[in-house]
């Protein structure tokens, strides 16, 4: 078994329905966020928290796209594998349905609709994958926990209660997409049941530890940003945050290959193959003149 957390998956499923028609033949994971596609980002999540054997799951249609789109990773350092799930079964069965990618080690998942950004969050998924016991799952203020996992701390930030989808929530901190699991995990999906909505749930995964006393809950500060990208709405809200963003500082938020080259997984060589690759648009040319730009500067950690 790994000391560290080094496998990460990416659950691209669903059917997209509330984005129909949008996502009536493109898989809504695929969708732009300003000037790369939504699944970018929750990869560069797992980057950035030092994982670098992702498997993404999605619907056996949709896989040959993500194929096309990510490879098999070795370009940008890293490994990517695929795995279809047909059904939507719930978060808690991508774990199953990537069981011999997991193997004996513990994993992260996380949602390729989620959108993170903000000060010091590499940080926080550094310290995440460092933990190979137990889990760890994120909490952010919202203003409709309702709508999501919600989390109920006591006084010394020890979670109390995990609730999916409750009528009326006990607090307003919702379960973000990002789950860090030993491999426990493993033998805990496989025995749980199915919800009314006939899905495995990660909640119920979550207060499994949460009873067990090895469930950490990392609250995100006002200094983060987790974005929703789940109506027209928000999908434009997300695009316009990531532009002004990227214009304001001259830097690409959930750039793959800037993270891999400040990771050291690839050499200054290889990345300037990865900027070719995407010929004279402007996502290659930020690239090529990324080294340049950051003389001086650190700015690959936060
Ligand atoms: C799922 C989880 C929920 C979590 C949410 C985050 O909800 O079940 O606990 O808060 O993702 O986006 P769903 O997207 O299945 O409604």
């Amino acid at each position: 078994m790994k000391e560290r957390v080094e496998k990460g998956i990416v659950l691209a499923g669903g059917n997209g329905s509330r984005l129909w028609p949008l996502t009536l033949t493109l898989s809504k994971q695929l969708l732009p966020i300003f000037d790369k596609p939504m699944i970018f980002y929750p990869i560069s999540v797992l980057m950035l928290a030092g994982i670098r054997d992702l498997l993404i799951i999605s619907q056996s249609c949709n896989l040959p796209h993500y194929k096309a789109l990510l490879g098999d990773g070795s370009d940008i350092g890293v490994h990517f594998t695929y795995a279809a799930q047909d059904r939507p079964r719930g978060l808690a069965d991508a774990l199953l349905v990537g069981r011999d990618f997991i193997g004996n080690d513990p994993v992260a998942m996380i949602l390729g609709d989620n959108v993170l950004y903000g000060q010091g969050l590499t940080r926080l998924l550094a310290d995440a994958a460092r933990k190979s016991s137990g889990a760890t799952v994120f909490a952010y203020r919202v203003p409709n926990p309702e709508e999501f996992g919600v989390v109920e701390l006591d006084g010394a930030g020890r979670p109390v209660r995990i609730e999916e989808k409750p009528v009326r929530a006990r607090s307003n901190l919702a379960l973000i997409g990002l789950y860090f699991y030993d491999n426990e995990a493993l033998v805990l999906a496989e025995r749980l049941k199915p919800s009314a909505r006939g899905e495995l749930e990660i909640t119920d995964l979550n207060r499994i530890y949460l009873e067990h006393r090895r469930l950490r809950v990392t609250v995100l500060g006002r200094g983060i940003a987790w974005l929703d990208t789940g109506t027209f709405n928000s999908l434009l809200d997300a695009s316009n945050y990531i532009a002004t963003l990227e214009r304001r500082q001259n830097l690409k938020v959930a750039c793959l290959e800037e993270i891999a080259w400040r990771n050291d997984w690839i050499d200054d060589r290889q990345f300037e193959l990865c900027a070719r690759r995407w010929g004279n648009g402007e996502y290659g040319r930020y690239l090529l003149r990324t080294r340049q730009m950051e003389e001086g500067g650190d700015l690959a950690s936060d």
